[in-house]
């Protein structure tokens, strides 16, 4: 029973892999960060010093890599939505250094579950050099971009042994929605929602979802058994969830997968579909969910294997697979777990090494 799971352990227990465990350790790990990111009067607390330099930054600079990456994207629309700062998400290997840096008063946020990735720590070091704060979000307190950043704030998510990250990835979505409230609440922004009540709601929709494990490994069986090739199509923050689901099948089934942008395919990539190719479609945002259906019927007139994932509240009958309702903003933190689950029974199905997958390690500590 998930309550029974301690996420700060380091053995599978009674799990058969490190990645499902860390799946279903999920809500834990929101509750975690409720607790941590709360006072005695049930109010959003934070560091002083980070509180800030949040307020003073008139633009933001999201440096990180693969799944870290993944979760500033979706970062991005909390910042600019409810703190109203501009943000730049930048995958760290190709930040450059020539770029001209459009602020006066940057700040620079690193986002690493190990905090010791070489890429992110050199843009690190550069920043540093110019002179500019960066904060750094990790699993690692005590990490070099922990340690070399001005300042730091915990995931609380507990050991992420899996290769494939999971509980990291919305550990990291969480942090950075508590961290653009707060910002909005000191700027004096009006926000119509409370992050640490709405997360407690995210906690149980996860829940629902890991008690869905049956569906999910039938859905992996009809559409990913014998496939080469995958899509993942979304709009808006959907379709940052849609890159990092699909990092999710390349990395641990070695099914060659793309995340890409549902108006995007009309030009030029929808010629790679296929009779049975999968797509699969995501729809939580109510201002983009009839363009993405569109897309959809797009896809499936070319032959397209298509599986749809909405929220509840826009769901229609061919969905595929229905999502608890939670705020609009942080459904990244619940349509990912269908998402991470697929992944891995599509990997178990054919028989890949789900927590240690082939050239990959768990912190790339070289650039
Ligand atoms: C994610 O599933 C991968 N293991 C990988 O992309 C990882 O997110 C990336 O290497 C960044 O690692 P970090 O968060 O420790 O910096």
């Amino acid at each position: 029973f998930i309550a029974e799971i301690d996420a700060s352990d380091t053995e599978k227990g009674t799990y058969p892999h490190f990645m499902l465990k860390e799946i279903d350790e999920q809500p834990i790990v929101m509750r975690n960060i409720i607790r941590e990111y709360q006072n005695e009067k049930g109010e959003l607390k934070l560091d002083k010093d980070i509180r800030k330099a949040m307020e003073k930054a008139d633009r933001i600079y999201i440096i990180a890599a693969g799944t870290s990456y993944h979760a500033g994207l979706v970062g991005k629309e909390f910042l600019e939505k409810l703190s109203n700062i501009p943000v730049e998400v930048h995958v760290a290997s190709e930040f450059s250094y020539n770029m001209p840096l459009l602020s006066e008063k940057p700040l620079f946020i690193f986002i690493s579950q190990s905090g010791e990735t070489a890429d992110s720590r050199a843009v690190l070091v550069k920043i540093k050099e110019l002179g500019h704060p960066a904060l750094t979000l990790t699993n690692v307190p005590g990490s070099t971009l922990s340690r070399e950043a001005n300042y730091t704030l915990p995931l609380h998510a507990g050991p992420e042994i899996a290769v494939a990250s999971t509980k990291a990835y919305t550990a990291q979505i969480a942090v950075l929605a508590v961290l653009a409230v707060d910002t909005a609440r000191v700027k004096g922004i009006k926000l119509d929602f409370d992050p640490l009540q709405e997360l407690a709601i995210v906690a149980n929709a996860m829940e629902v979802i890991t008690n869905q494990k049956e569906e999910l490994e039938q859905l992996a069986r009809d559409y990913f058994a014998t496939t080469r090739n995958a899509f993942y199509i979304g709009r808006s923050t959907d379709y940052h969830v849609a890159q990092e689901a699909a990092l999710k099948l390349k990395e641990i089934s070695y099914i060659q997968a793309e995340g890409f942008a549902g108006g995007e395919l009309k030009h030029g990539t929808i010629a790679l579909i296929e009779d049975g190719t999968p797509v699969i479609a995501l729809t939580t945002q109510e201002n983009v969910n009839y363009s993405i259906r569109g897309n959809v019927q797009e896809v499936v007139a070319r032959g397209a294997h298509a599986l749809i994932i909405s929220s509840k509240g826009l769901e229609q009958d061919e969905d595929a697979f229905v999502l608890p309702p939670v705020h609009e903003l942080l459904t990244p933190l619940v349509s990912v777990i269908p998402m991470q689950l697929l992944a891995y029974y599509a990997a178990l199905h054919r028989d890949c090494d789900v927590d240690k997958p082939r050239n990959l390690a768990k912190s790339v500590t070289v650039e």
